[in-house]
């Protein structure tokens, strides 16, 4: 982030990143298919990659301050940022957060879900189902003469009303000609604080959820954030259009 002015952009504009948006959703749709037992966080990255770019779009990660690869996919206590390897196969009861970004024309759409690999705990679906209504409360903020702080502050409130923590290191981000713009979209915060949203404005809201204590630690390979208690965490996140009437979801399958 090199200013800190929030980049208002075109109906044009928004048109591209509603196309960058349509790959993301539909190529996450697809890996979320294919996150069963027995495959491997690389062949998941491997698709990522080629789907990606038979849709005549650009993967947004690879080579992101210096990020190894096409998809994020972190399994587990493994919280974002997991770096797709050979070695990592799931297994059955795992929970996979499939993160991907794509860009068209110049324009990035970035977007995450948390899926389950065949049948999950109890404790691990409802994880999944929380985080998964937290992004859509956060959401639910996202419209003309609300403020950023607002998002934040429904996040937290609902996740903490349901004995879970939101992980702070990470926050959800402006986007457009960057993966990152301004502003910051915290997962905790207060009402009434914090810029306020406007037409034109893109932003990327991204719970982070884990079901013990919310502290973070980053592993050797300088990528993968996972949870310091080795509690299970989710991710959620969708890029989202600030419009006249509220806000359009550009990363959803319609
Ligand atoms: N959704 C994540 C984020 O906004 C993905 C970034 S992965 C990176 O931070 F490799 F590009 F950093
Ligand atoms: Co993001």
């Amino acid at each position: 982030m090199t200013t800190a002015a929030i980049d208002l952009k075109s109906f044009q504009e928004i048109g591209w990143m509603r196309e960058a948006g349509r790959v993301v959703a539909e190529v996450l749709n697809l890996l979320a298919g294919m996150t069963k037992a027995g495959i491997s966080t690389e062949d998941l990255d491997r698709t990522a990659r080629s789907e990606i770019l038979k849709r005549k779009a650009k993967p947004a990660f690879l080579n992101y301050r210096g990020y190894p690869c096409t998809l994020c996919v972190s399994v587990n206590e493994e919280v974002v940022h997991g770096i797709p390897r050979s070695g990592k196969v799931l297994a059955k009861g795992d929970i996979v957060s499939l993160d991907l970004g794509a860009v068209v024309k110049g324009f990035y759409a970035d977007a995450a879900v948390t899926v389950g690999v065949d049948s999950i705990s109890e404790d691990s679906a409802r994880l999944i189902e929380v985080t998964r209504k937290a992004l859509f409360l956060g959401t639910a903020q996202v419209k003309p003469e609300n403020r950023v702080g607002d998002i934040s502050n429904a996040v937290q409130t609902w996740v903490e009303s349901q004995g879970m923590s939101v992980v702070r290191e990470f926050v959800g981000h402006g986007i457009g000609r960057n993966l990152h713009e301004e502003p910051p979209v915290h997962n905790y915060g207060r009402s009434g604080t914090g810029p306020r949203l406007q037409t034109g404005m893109v932003i990327a809201i991204e719970p982070m959820v884990s079901l013990g204590g919310p502290e973070v630690r980053v592993l050797e390979d300088g990528w993968t954030a996972v949870t310091q208690d080795g509690s299970r965490s989710a991710h959620f996140e969708h890029t989202i259009a600030v419009t006249k009437e509220g806000h359009e979801v550009l990363t959803s399958i319609a």
